[in-house]
């Protein structure tokens, strides 16, 4: 098993990375000394294969669990199931000692995190992540929260869980779209943080797609210990942590003018990564040899690396751009790359520029 502290002072963290974690759940959640009633949240389809594992480790360490499974996809990500959540939780008697665990993907982690966040003005969570995405960014950093009709994740709270537990062996039942998917995330930390990480995924890239077991540890483990060491240095995000945001500004209008579900947000900040790349060409003298690297290896992901724009698309996308920025208060604002493994943030980008990159 391997360990990240994610170093927040009182609130600091750890992140448990292995296989078999899962049926550890209730000796985990017993040295927090967390009280005895708890709810684990989970989705139709994660609850099939893992809710019994969960529920039988926690009953076998003393708690005493509730089951909450909300139906699968983004969808749950809103404010009605928050409260229909508050209600299960208070017709099981959960007290501010009691706590719940959130199993599942990164709509699960930010449903669960933010009720845990909001109901009896906060109670303890742990976060038992079952996606690539979840594991390696979701689960870790305390954002929690969920969609509104005007947009996605516009109401929410940081609030950090007490514990991560990523039990590798959840992956053997991930679709292999969802798989590849997280590891546009993965690829990013190599982009934005280490030039060693990512040189490590071009040359294991097809052992990584077999799900190799030790490879994905340290892989994961890697970008736990990057993320963590973000978050350390800006939680709420004033400034460094928008790093993370590497591909995102393109990539989140992609999923937005295209209607959601098209894209999953892995394939769209693929394609948004690869555009940030070629725009730190531009601006910051990122080395085209680079820039090709990048491109390839997420090709060679699977991950789509271009977006057909015909002249109705692009309109969208760019109006898409326009509301993020009427969201964020003001200018659309860069992460660009002056090498692989180093960023910056709060770049700006003339229009025609970014025209020119999304083909
Ligand atoms: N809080 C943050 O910092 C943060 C960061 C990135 C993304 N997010 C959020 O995360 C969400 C996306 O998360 P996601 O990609 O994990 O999606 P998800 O939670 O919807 O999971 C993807 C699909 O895989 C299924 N699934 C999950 N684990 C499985 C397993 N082990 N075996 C079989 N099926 C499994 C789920 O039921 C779902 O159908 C978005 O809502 C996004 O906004 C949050
Ligand atoms: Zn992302």
């Amino acid at each position: 098993m391997r360990l990240v502290e994610v170093p927040l002072g009182n609130r600091s963290y750890v992140i448990k990375i292995g296989g078999g974690l899962l049926s550890r759940l209730g000796v985990e959640c017993a040295r927090l000394k967390l009280g005895q009633r708890c709810a684990v949240i989970t989705d139709t389809n994660v609850g099939k294969k893992y809710a019994r594992a969960a529920l039988k480790s926690l009953a076998a360490s003393g708690f005493d669990p509730v089951l909450l499974t909300v139906p699968a996809g983004e969808k749950s990500k809103r404010m009605a199931m928050v409260e229909q959540c508050y209600d299960r939780l208070a017709a099981h008697r959960l007290e501010r000692k009691s706590f719940l665990v959130a199993l599942g993907g990164g709509v699960v982690g930010d449903l669960a995190g933010f009720v845990a966040a909001t109901y009896l003005r906060g109670i303890p969570f742990v976060q038992a992540p079952t996606t690539l995405l979840a594991q390696v960014d979701s689960s870790v950093g305390g954002k929690t929260g969920v969609n509104l009709q005007a947009g996605k994740n516009l109401v929410g709270a940081f609030y950090q869980p007490r514990l991560v537990l990523c039990d590798l062996d959840t992956f053997q039942t991930l679709p292999k779209r969802e798989f590849v998917s997280g590891l546009a995330e993965v690829i990013k930390y190599g982009i934005i943080y280490d030039a060693v990480l990512f040189a490590q995924l071009e040359r294991n890239l097809p052992r990584l797609l077999q799900r190799d077991a030790a490879l994905l540890a340290s892989v994961v483990a890697r970008c736990c210990e990057i993320k963590a060491e973000v978050v350390g240095q800006d939680e709420t995000e004033s400034g460094l942590r928008a790093i993370l945001n590497f591909g995102h500004t393109i990539g989140h209008a992609i999923e937005n003018s295209s209607g959601y579900g098209k894209f999953l947000h892995g394939e769209a900040i693929a394609i948004g990564q690869v555009a940030a790349a070629k725009l730190s060409r531009e601006i910051l003298g990122l080395p085209s040899g680079d820039v090709a690297r990048i491109e390839k290896v997420f090709a060679q992901a699977g991950l789509p690396v271009a977006f057909k724009a015909n002249p109705a698309r692009r309109k969208k996308l760019f109006a898409a751009m326009q509301l993020d920025k009427k969201v964020s208060g003001g200018e659309v604002k860069f992460v660009l790359a002056e090498r692989l493994g180093r960023v910056k943030f709060g770049c700006q980008v003339p229009t025609e520029l970014v025209a020119r990159v999304v083909t």
